[in-house]
């Protein structure tokens, strides 16, 4: 357990990190909602590695929540999530209010184009609108903490993509991290949103695994093979898909073959009164790693 600073402000963020950035020091920065579980545990443990001070920021971003969406009911317990960023070594925490990041006025927007028109950013879903929002905090904290490495779990796969190509594209120094997705022993993937669940959807729920891991094995039979056995498994289940693609994992481009370029097969369902979505990334390079 380390000993946790708490700040509210950019002001103390930027003064905190002062001393250890001009004594050298590697920043980590693992960006957060809170409700933290073991995903954003081990987005801490590797932080922990690569760098000498992990920050971690903890705010629910209202501006990638549509209307209607659960920003009202998501999990929010501070306490409980300042003792479990510590206990996983977190050194500093930055916990904003809302007016800290935006201001009255605020109408600066980052935006990634193509890759958020796709999956979970297809118009229909207004998804778009939602990457919009992580972009844009995600840019602001970069700016805020001036990291080295900023930390991002495969879970959220496209997320990951995007903030990649933010970061290249506006030549942001820190280097983007990806962690493998940590999940239940059904294979569920760790979820904040996992809590909405009943029991009996609980239980349907690990269908998305079991259809992702179904597409790997039938992978020798092409994409259109992979992405069936993967179909069968959710309806199986019950499980209506919003959308189950095999797409090149650098560009989202549609997949069109196994052989060659990593291939992301991605699935979003909603289960209950939960959207729970889930990847894996087949025919990887060197390492898994997105
Ligand atoms: P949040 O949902 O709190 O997730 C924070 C980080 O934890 C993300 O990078 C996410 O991919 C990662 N994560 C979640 N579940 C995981 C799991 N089962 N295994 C590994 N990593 C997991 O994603 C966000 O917040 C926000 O969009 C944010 C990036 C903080 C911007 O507001």
């Amino acid at each position: 357990m380390t000993t946790l600073q708490l700040v509210r402000t950019v002001a103390d963020l930027r003064a905190a990190l002062e001393t250890p950035r001009r004594k050298g020091r590697l920043i980590g920065l693992v960006p957060t909602m809170g409700a933290l579980h073991e995903g954003h545990v081990s987005l801490i443990d590797v932080a922990s590695k690569r760098s000498d001070l992990v920050v971690m920021s903890l705010f629910l971003n209202p501006a990638q929540f549509a209307e209607g969406e659960d920003l009202d009911s998501y999990p929010r317990d501070e306490g409980r999530d300042l003792a479990i960023a510590s206990e996983a070594g977190v050194n500093l925490v930055f916990a904003p209010p809302v007016e800290e990041v935006y201001p009255p006025g605020f109408s600066t927007h980052v935006e990634v184009e193509g890759l958020t028109d796709v999956l979970c950013g297809e118009k229909s879903r207004r998804g778009a609108e939602h990457f919009r929002g992580v972009t844009t905090v995600i840019a602001k904290l970069l700016n805020m903490a001036g990291p080295d490495f900023v930390f991002f779990g495969q879970k959220d796969a496209q997320q990951a993509i995007v903030v990649r190509r933010m970061a290249r594209d506006l030549d942001f120094a820190a280097e983007v991290v990806v962690v493998p997705t940590v999940r239940e022993p059904d294979g569920l993937a760790l979820s904040s949103r996992n809590a909405y669940l009943e029991p009996d959807e609980r239980e349907r729920a690990s269908a998305l695994n079991r259809a992702l891991t179904a597409a790997g094995v039938a992978q020798g039979n092409g994409v259109d093979g992979a992405l069936g056995a993967a179909q069968a498994v959710l309806t199986e289940a019950g499980i209506e898909p919003e959308y189950l693609e095999a797409r090149y994992a650098d560009d989202l481009e549609p997949a069109k073959s196994f052989n060659g370029r990593p291939v992301l097969v991605a699935v979003a369902a909603r289960v209950g009164r939960a959207r729970l979505i889930d990847n894996v990334v087949l025919n990887p390079g060197d390492s898994a790693d997105l």
